[in-house]
């Protein structure tokens, strides 16, 4: 039988080590960061409209995040499901819907009855009006089903860019890596990046600087080995998706470079502006 005598030291060190622990966290300091804003501002207005688009502008956001499809027509529009049934008052798959009747749809009164005139973008709407204003993070989906859509996106980035728009101002990412590496070799003066939902594979990450400048990673499997690893190979860090205050501290400790949030962070600090880029103030 084990005396309470001999518990008490194994209770104390393990008292002792939380301590520590607790402390190291606690004195890791808070490192600025890109606030970018997750489908646009979507905790205040409808995700992937120009209202959510705005209200990030308005709040200060560096970056807009939004995902991008295409149409039956070929047209590359702002939608993250393959399907409108969620966020708008119609039914149907985005690539058997034609522009002219995507632009029907009612795309914010599922969120709130005032914003019911909110339609469903297009990219070069986007483009127009948020180019230069805030940075753009775009996110491919389902290429690997619209292979045509990278070569689409890249010749429409490629053209604003050849307009004066500044390449500094373009991310663009995407969960499939062969999709990405292809966008990388026909725009590699805009930043790529890889998006992971799944553990990652460091032996992968020699490969993948070959043509990504940047990991989007779910929030959930970033730790400090990790991070270091990845900017061992010269990657930047972005975690999403952010959806409460406190884990906006938890990233900046882990000295992540980018924070992908439905919300803005309610107490930044002050930050000096660097030559990665305008960070969060
Ligand atoms: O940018 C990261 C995040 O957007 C990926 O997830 O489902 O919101 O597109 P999802
Ligand atoms: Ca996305």
């Amino acid at each position: 039988m084990v005396s309470s005598a001999t518990k008490r030291p194994f209770f104390l060190s393990l008292l002792i080590g939380l301590i520590i622990s607790t402390l190291s966290y606690i004195l890791q300091p808070l490192q600025p960061f890109q606030s970018i804003a997750h489908r646009g501002a979507s905790f205040y207005a409808p995700e992937n409209t120009m209202a959510a688009f705005q209200k990030a502008v308005d709040l200060d956001f560096d970056f807009i995040e939004f995902d991008v499809r295409l149409s039956k027509d070929g047209q590359l529009v702002v939608i993250h499901d393959a399907d409108v049934q969620r966020t708008t008052n119609g039914v149907g798959y985005i690539g058997d819907l034609t522009v002219q009747e995507i632009k029907m749809l009612d795309a914010g009164s599922w969120f709130s009855p005032e914003f019911s005139q909110e339609r469903i973008p297009l990219l070069e709407e986007v483009l127009k009006q948020f180019g230069g204003k805030i940075g753009l993070l775009i996110e491919m989906k389902s290429s690997e089903n619209q292979p045509q859509l990278t070569q689409r996106l890249s010749d429409t980035l490629m053209e604003y860019i050849d307009n004066g728009l500044k390449p500094s101002t373009l991310k663009v990412q995407s969960f499939n890596v062969k999709e990405m590496k292809r966008f990388h070799e026909l725009s590699p003066t805009i930043s790529s990046g890889l998006l992971f939902e799944k553990p990652l594979n460091i032996f992968h990450f020699a490969d993948y600087r070959k043509f990504a400048a940047f990991l989007s990673v779910n929030h959930h499997l970033l730790s400090n080995s990790i991070i270091h690893e990845a900017k061992r190979y010269g990657f930047d860090i972005y975690s999403w998706t952010i959806k409460k205050q406190y884990q906006f501290q938890m990233m900046q400790r882990f000295g992540v470079n980018g924070i992908i949030s439905d919300e803005e962070c309610k107490k930044p600090l002050k930050f000096t502006t660097t030559s990665t880029g305008t960070l969060k103030k």
